[in-house]
């Protein structure tokens, strides 16, 4: 069966990208057709300046909306990386096969780098190494596919140079994974800058939306959406951002194709109201089963300890052989 991996970092509250890019298709398709695992990736966490009790509040957050999402632990193991020791034993040995020009040349790196020194702030070695922990959570579980936005893809090419790499060298002992973005949604843009991605963390917080935001504050920051000054409604990238940002999460929540609505919409404020309404109904089910979930964090817990139990023992064999493939005395 097919394996999937895939992973959420605790570093702010989740937004419409990561549910339109990832969440979403984990639960509607993946679960469903593969032996799936999905994670929250706390040390990843670390690889920015962070306050601890706010990483493990985002990260108990996490969990419950990937379960709220409608993650079903019959279907797919669900837990928090640092639970399981294998991802950071692998990660070592694979920071033995990677190499430091690999990891400068990473946009991410560069980009969140460019950011912490803007700052004043200095760079976390963790920091430049996080592609090959994320390398190490993927090889560990012999994963086929990384259900992931675009903004990931470069870091799964590494994961596959990396497994190729190691078993070149070392022998056969990682499946090489491929990244599946979604068709549409695979890139959210920040709605108030759309020539840059909705992340969790950004400075724009206006254009972000959250998955637990509420129905007014979704209206409010779709309306306010940042558009053009042209007036129809046409599907163009390159030229009109904005819109097609628009299009294309309307297209998302509906299952359909932003090029299909192009020409649809006679003015930009009934795209607007369309495209907000069909956000807030996106959300919704994931927000009532939120709260229900919130008032039983018992259940959240066992959820989680029972997905590490589960996924410490798909991943140590393969870890174990990585160990002693690439030289190290069994113990
Ligand atoms: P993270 O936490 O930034 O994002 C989680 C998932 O959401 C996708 N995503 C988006 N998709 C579309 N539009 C957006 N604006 C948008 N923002 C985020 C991301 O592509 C991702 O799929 N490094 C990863 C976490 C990770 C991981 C892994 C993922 C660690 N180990 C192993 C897969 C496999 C990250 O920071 O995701």
């Amino acid at each position: 069966m097919t394996r999937v991996f895939s992973g959420v970092k605790p570093t702010g509250h989740l937004t419409l990208g990561n549910y339109l890019g990832a969440v979403r298709r984990w639960a509607e398709v993946d679960q469903h057709r593969t032996d799936a695992l999905f994670c929250v990736v706390d040390l990843h966490a670390l690889t920015v300046d962070h306050d601890p009790a706010r990483v493990r509040r985002l990260s108990r957050q996490a969990a419950t909306l990937l379960l709220a999402s409608g993650l079903d632990p019959e279907l797919c193991t669900v837990f928090v990386q640092s639970h399981v020791d294998e991802h950071a034993r692998l990660s070592y040995l694979l920071e033995c096969v990677a190499t430091d020009g690999e990891m400068r040349r990473m946009i991410q790196y560069k980009e969140k780098a460019a950011r912490e020194r803007e700052r004043g702030g200095s760079v976390r070695l963790s920091l430049l190494t996080y592609p090959v922990l994320m390398a190490a959570d993927i090889l560990a579980y012999g994963t086929d596919e990384v259900p992931v936005g675009d903004d990931q893809t470069q870091h799964v090419e590494l994961t596959r140079d990396l497994a190729v790499r190691f078993n070149q060298r070392y022998g056969q002992t990682f499946v090489v994974p491929r990244a599946t973005p979604p068709k549409v949604g695979a890139r959210v843009m920040n709605l108030q800058d759309p020539t840059s991605k909705m992340g969790k963390t950004d400075d724009v917080g206006p254009g972000i939306v959250y998955l637990l935001d509420e129905p007014d504050v979704v209206r409010k920051k779709v309306m306010r959406a940042v558009t053009d000054s042209g007036r129809d409604v046409v599907y163009d990238r390159e030229e009109r951002p904005g819109l097609a940002n628009l299009l294309e999460i309307l297209a998302a929540c509906e299952g359909g194709n932003p090029e299909d609505l192009s020409g649809v919409y006679e003015s930009y404020g009934a795209l607007k109201k369309d495209t907000a309404e069909a956000v807030v109904e996106l959300l919704r089910p994931v927000q009532e089963r939120h709260k229900e979930l919130c008032a039983d964090p018992a259940y959240v817990e066992g959820v989680l300890r029972m997905g590490a139990a589960k996924a410490r023992e798909m991943a140590r064999p393969r870890v174990d052989q990585a160990y002693r493939a690439i030289g190290l005395l069994a113990g």
